[in-house]
């Protein structure tokens, strides 16, 4: 018997090589539905999302390039420019902002691991409509001159960066380790 479900658990891949169409506004609103449908200790919604599309691509793109320009003086003119088109590989691309409070009886981890239950499920519903999907945070995610731009308070982390498009392309799998490696039965 197959399931959709497992199957999509069972095979999905991270896809590099990204190009139009991008999710519809709608499919992007079922994306988001899903990616804060997670656990959640105590209803905190630990979690903001930034969704860069159309000419916001771009306009980060420059914002990159400015930030990196100042936070590292050896960059040279063709790795800005690579700051530069970052975002314009994939149609749609969402941050995913932890934002974990102080809150008794929900530690700060709890919150931040609900964050990459967020991110994940953004990539299954994603995937799920038939997109390819790449979280990643590169330097960018840690930036204090991006968090800045982007308005993350001094608790706010960036989870990942998640671009969503067409796959160009199917990489083959990547090595898994075995059950043996990772599982320990009590
Ligand atoms: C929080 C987080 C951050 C990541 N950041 C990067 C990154 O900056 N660059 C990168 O190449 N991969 C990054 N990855 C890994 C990719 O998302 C991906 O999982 C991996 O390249 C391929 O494995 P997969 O096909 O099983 O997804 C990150 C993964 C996680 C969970």
């Amino acid at each position: 018997m197959t399931n959709p479900v497992l199957d999509l658990l069972l095979q999905r891949r991270s896809v590099k090589l990204l190009a139009e169409p991008g999710p519809t506004p709608q499919q992007l609103d079922t994306i988001l539905t899903a990616a804060i449908r997670v656990p959640d200790h105590k209803g905190l919604a630990p979690w903001r999302f930034v969704v860069f599309e159309g000419d916001g691509r771009e306009r980060f793109g420059a914002v990159l390039a400015d930030v990196l320009a100042k936070e590292d003086k050896e960059a040279s003119p063709v790795r800005l420019d690579t700051e530069r088109q970052r975002l314009m590989g994939a149609p749609v691309t969402v941050a995913v902002i932890s934002r974990a409070k102080d809150v008794p009886g929900a530690p700060e981890w709890e919150q931040v691991l609900s964050s990459g239950a967020a991110c994940q499920n953004l990539v299954i519903a994603a995937s799920a409509l038939g997109f390819g999907c790449n979280w990643v945070t590169r330097w960018f995610a840690y930036s204090p001159g991006v968090c800045a731009h982007l308005g993350l308070s001094a608790e706010e982390r960036i989870a990942g960066f998640i671009h969503i498009g067409t796959a160009k392309e199917r990489q083959a799998d990547r090595k898994r380790p075995g059950l043996g490696e990772v599982v320990r039965r009590y």
